[in-house]
């Protein structure tokens, strides 16, 4: 009985510190410069997993423990806009829920990527892109970020431009200044400098109509040959090959420092119980997901994120009548095989 109650306790306590259910995601409505400006004020920032790149000290981060990867996500009401930007590690989002255009450009003029749930886009770094929910409906994108420290955004110039406008002011040290809220820039601390026209010239320009090898559409997934891990479809999304694991490359496969892969679990399928050298992010998309642990199971469902550790032996099962489909991410751009037990 004694032994039970521990195992509860250490289950309880890794699902504490590694499972974030999406109906508990903790927006922040003020992470950015431009949450001010008509327009995209309505937009709500999660940081899932790692710090992001936030620029308020009201961002809620669910789990801190370091990945080499930050995992996010952005909800927004229909035509809610995130200005356009620049980041310095690689960039990719994972459509959740609603339809979203991707638009390139310092000021949009590189033109736009329309993107449907279950759809990835991975945008290289230093190019300016931003993204409208053009749905009629709230849509939700995960976004997975490179590093442990993904730096700070750089804000196109009107941005900036937007941003005073609306009284907000953003600082050398990456936080903001909210003059509506009767707050001044601090005396030891100087606004940064606008992006000027020079900054966006020494910035890539990539168009929207030269990045189908920067997209990978759900409806592609079915052409990709399956893993060869028993009981799941696992298809690659973003990195190397693994021919250990009887996988080619990702569509996307130059080096963002992680990789991702898409699961697929018919109903009543299951895996051996396995283990991995890599942390394991399970974003669940569609369907539930009964995850295995050493302590206890744990049932997933669409929108919510599950970190398994490194070297905990996991089991994934689909118990329902329903297909169940997740998007996995794991640290490197190598991936290794699992160790299976049978
Ligand atoms: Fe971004």
């Amino acid at each position: 009985m004694a032994q039970a109650a521990a195992n509860a306790q250490r289950h309880a306590t890794l699902l504490d510190e590694r499972l974030v259910r999406y109906a508990h995601l903790k927006p922040c409505t003020t992470a950015f410069i431009d949450t001010r400006t008509p327009g995209s004020a309505e937009k709500e920032n999660f940081t899932i997993i790692g710090p992001g790149v936030s620029e308020s000290p009201d961002q809620h981060v669910h789990v801190r423990l370091p990945h080499g990867f930050n995992i996010g996500g952005a909800r927004q009401p229909p035509g809610c806009v995130n200005s356009q930007h620049s980041h310095e590690t690689a960039e990719v989002f994972i459509v959740h829920s609603g339809t979203w255009a991707f638009k390139m450009g310092p000021d949009h003029e590189d033109g736009q990527v329309v993107l449907h749930p279950g759809d990835t886009i991975s945008i290289p770094i230093h190019v300016f892109r931003g993204f409208e929910n053009i749905g009629d409906a709230p849509g939700f994108l995960f976004a997975v970020l490179g590093g442990d420290d993904p730096g700070r955004v750089t804000w196109a110039p009107y941005v900036f431009e937007n941003a005073r406008k609306h009284g907000l002011v953003l600082l050398e040290d990456g936080s903001l200044v909210d003059t509506t809220r009767g707050e001044t820039v601090p005396a030891d601390k100087r606004p940064m400098p606008p992006t000027t026209e020079a900054d966006v010239t020494r910035l890539g320009r990539l168009k929207a109509k030269d990045m189908d090898g920067c997209v990978l559409r759900h409806a592609a997934l079915e052409g990709t040959r399956p893993g060869s891990l028993k009981g799941v479809r696992e298809r690659p999304v973003i990195g190397d090959a693994s021919p250990e694991e009887g996988l080619a490359a990702g569509h996307m496969s130059w080096s963002h420092g992680f990789h991702v892969r898409h699961l697929g679990v018919a109903p009543g399928d299951a895996t051996h119980r396995h283990e991995r050298h890599e942390e394991e992010v399970i974003m669940m998309h569609a369907g539930r997901l009964m995850v295995g642990l050493a302590d206890g199971d744990v049932e997933l469902g669409p929108g919510d994120v599950l970190t398994v550790p490194i070297g905990m032996a996991r089991r994934f099962s689909n118990t329902t009548q329903e297909p169940a489909e997740a998007w996995i991410v794991r640290g490197g751009d190598h991936p290794r095989a699992p160790t299976v037990y049978s």
